[in-house]
């Protein structure tokens, strides 16, 4: 089933409200050399690649939404490109000062597809280049459990009632997010949209494993994209930046 099937101008009016883009970008082009060029695995409707472009720098962005990379196209920037491409699928002979995969996003990929993916992302930097990751863990999971959510976002001329079911499925290590999205617009039309993806459960110790087995040295961890420290309970948002060994 093709998931995040729904228009990219929803997903910006609903990520605005859940994400800090600016701190984001800022983040990331702290890795990055004048110029420099970023790949963004999962880089949704091309949102962090447009604010790094503002700042200067070139970049490619995958993702599996037809959607979301026709509005990134749309949207675009000159010398950011966009691939309709599973990132399972992706392969790539540019190499780049960073990587990135944000939002969730690396949590998209089956646990057995994870080694190989991340062996080759290691193979895509530039040596002393760095991956930027923004995975969820098993805390971010437990904290944010409720079995029915519903969420307003507006913007854009837009009302989008999100009204999210979680179930989780421990033996597969699984949460499976089971979406319906109400969108209203101003001019009285409503859509509606569902969205079902499956989440790979990761733990901290677990996401750290797979990077050093894929070749990665961790750097740095945070536990936001303003350069927090990670809580000492483990709570909160793990951004990871690894380089390879
Ligand atoms: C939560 S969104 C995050 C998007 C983006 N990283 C951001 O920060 O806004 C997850 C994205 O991952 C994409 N995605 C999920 N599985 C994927 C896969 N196997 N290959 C490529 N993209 C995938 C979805 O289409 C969606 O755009």
């Amino acid at each position: 089933m093709e998931t995040f099937n729904f228009p990219g101008g929803c997903y910006e009016v609903m990520r605005r409200g859940m994400r800090d883009a600016t701190a984001e970008a800022d983040f990331l082009a702290a890795y990055l050399p004048p110029g420099g060029r970023v790949l963004d695995l999962g880089c949704g409707t091309g949102t962090t690649l447009r604010a790094l472009a503002a700042r200067g720098y070139a970049g490619t962005g995958v993702d599996s939404s037809a959607q979301f990379i026709s509005y990134a196209k749309e949207a675009g920037d000159p010398g950011v490109e966009y691939v309709w491409e599973d990132v399972t699928r992706f392969h790539t002979s540019t190499v780049y000062d960073v990587v990135t995969c944000l939002f969730g996003t690396l949590n998209l990929v089956p646990y057995a597809d994870l080694p190989g993916l991340l062996t080759r992302v290691a193979s895509w930097l530039r040596p002393g280049g760095h991956l930027v990751l923004d995975a969820a863990h098993l805390l971010n999971f437990v904290d944010a459990y409720q079995p029915a959510v519903v969420t307003h976002h507006r913007g854009d001329g837009l009302l989008i009632t999100r009204l999210a079911r979680q179930v989780l499925r421990p033996l597969d290590g699984a949460w499976i997010n089971d979406e319906t999205l109400l969108v209203r617009g101003t001019d009285g039309t409503v859509s509606m949209y569902e969205n079902t993806f499956a989440q790979t459960v990761l733990t901290g110790p677990e996401i750290r494993g797979l990077l050093r087995s894929s070749g990665f040295t961790i750097v740095e961890e945070f536990g936001g994209f303003r350069k927090e420290s990670p809580a000492p309970s483990g709570r909160g948002p793990l951004i990871t930046v690894a380089r390879v060994s």
